[in-house]
């Protein structure tokens, strides 16, 4: 440094620069922290999208507004493609959305919830006012979310089912955060592990103000080419639009992302399996004498007998078992991510050994 100061946005300063620490480890068995899909794009769809692929031109930018994909979305869903945003994984376009929204404005938030929105929320220069979670199972505080969400110029960002707790938000609680708040942001990017009823695109449309986040990443597998998206008005839509940078989806995650979303026979039958196995590691967690919040996602929020999350995370990964430690978010709490029916016997296998 040449001791000249650079200046450096204060909330961005004071954010931690997400790290994730090389730890000394046996080769992992089961890689259970990330809530990706133990399944992976099928063969003939892989080969699909890269004959596809192939047949492009590379040295050309891809279709100016994803027209292509929008429309693949919007048939899979039973929407119109413009009431779509199409983004470089949902969190850039939750990015945009509390830019353009709350942007040096205030973003409420129900905690424990998904660790990105504070570096979102400090990259668009959003205060955070945070409305902790209460009960065993996390429940989000209704009254006081819905309090601190109709003050002026609030926003809510509301994840449902939540990251890391596992658990939904009811439609009426839904339609009346609608009522109070100029405009609601809905994270669903784990909807497809919950039941029909969770499902809140139907309030897109007859409520103006409600933007609901979809992502590739989880149901559909296909998390290594970042494609997510937003349904809302299309008033809402090209606003949201305005703060992503054009041709953020690239040429090979088109293709993948139409490719996967004309087969969902696939991912139907991938989330049959992911809910089965999370009911049977839930129940077998609880024999063990774990407490494990109910969970519409393909993941679990664990408190291990004992509630020494970080002895037991570190237990399990000396036995090739990776799951996160969430005691910064929730103090004796682990979240497990499910995965194949073999990775999760090791993790409950190696899980009864450490506690
Ligand atoms: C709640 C939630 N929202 C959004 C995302 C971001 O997903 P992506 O950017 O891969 O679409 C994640 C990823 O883990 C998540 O847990």
């Amino acid at each position: 440094m040449t001791g000249r100061t650079v200046p450096v946005r204060e909330e961005i300063r004071a954010l931690e620069a997400y790290r994730l620490v090389p730890e000394d480890a046996p080769p992992l068995r089961a890689k259970l922290d990330f809530n990706e899909s133990p399944f992976d794009v099928p063969e003939e769809i892989r080969a699909e999208v890269l004959s596809r692929l192939a047949a492009k031109r590379w040295g050309r930018y891809p279709e100016f507004g994803a027209p292509c994909v929008k429309r693949a979305i919007a048939d899979a869903i039973g929407r119109r493609p413009e009431e779509i945003v199409v983004g470089n994984g949902s969190g850039e376009v939750i990015l945009a959305a509390v830019s353009v929204f709350a942007g040096g404005g205030e973003l409420v938030l129900a905690t424990p919830t998904f660790s990105l929105y504070g570096q979102i929320a400090a990259i668009a220069a959003a205060r955070v006012t945070d409305v902790p979670r209460t009960g065993s199972d996390f429940a989000l505080a209704e009254d006081a979310f819905l309090a601190a969400s109709g003050q002026p110029g609030a926003v809510p960002l509301v994840c449902s089912p939540n990251n890391p707790t596992g658990g939904v938000v009811e439609r009426e609680f839904l339609e009346r955060l609608l009522d109070d708040a100029c405009v609601v942001l809905l994270d669903q990017a784990y909807v497809d592990f919950a039941e029909a009823g969770d499902d809140a695109l139907p309030l897109v449309g007859p409520r103006g103000n409600l933007v609901v986040f979809r992502t590739l990443s989880k149901a559909y597998a296909a998390a290594g080419f970042r494609i997510g998206y937003a349904v809302a008005e299309p008033e809402l839509v090209l606003e949201i639009e305005k703060a992503i940078l054009p041709f953020s989806v690239d040429l090979a995650a088109e293709e993948l992302a139409i490719a996967v979303l004309s087969h969902p026979e696939i991912s139907r039958e991938h989330v049959r399996r992911i809910v089965a196995e999370r009911e049977r590691v839930a129940a077998a967690l609880r024999t063990a004498g774990a407490t494990v919040a109910p969970s519409r996602s393909n993941f679990l929020f664990v408190r291990p007998p004992g509630a020494d999350a970080a002895r037991v995370r570190r237990g399990l990964l000396d036995r090739g078992i990776l799951v996160r430690d969430m005691t910064a978010a929730a103090p004796g709490r682990l979240r497990v991510s499910i995965g194949s029916r073999a990775e999760n016997d090791l993790f409950l296998e190696a899980f009864l050994e450490v506690i």
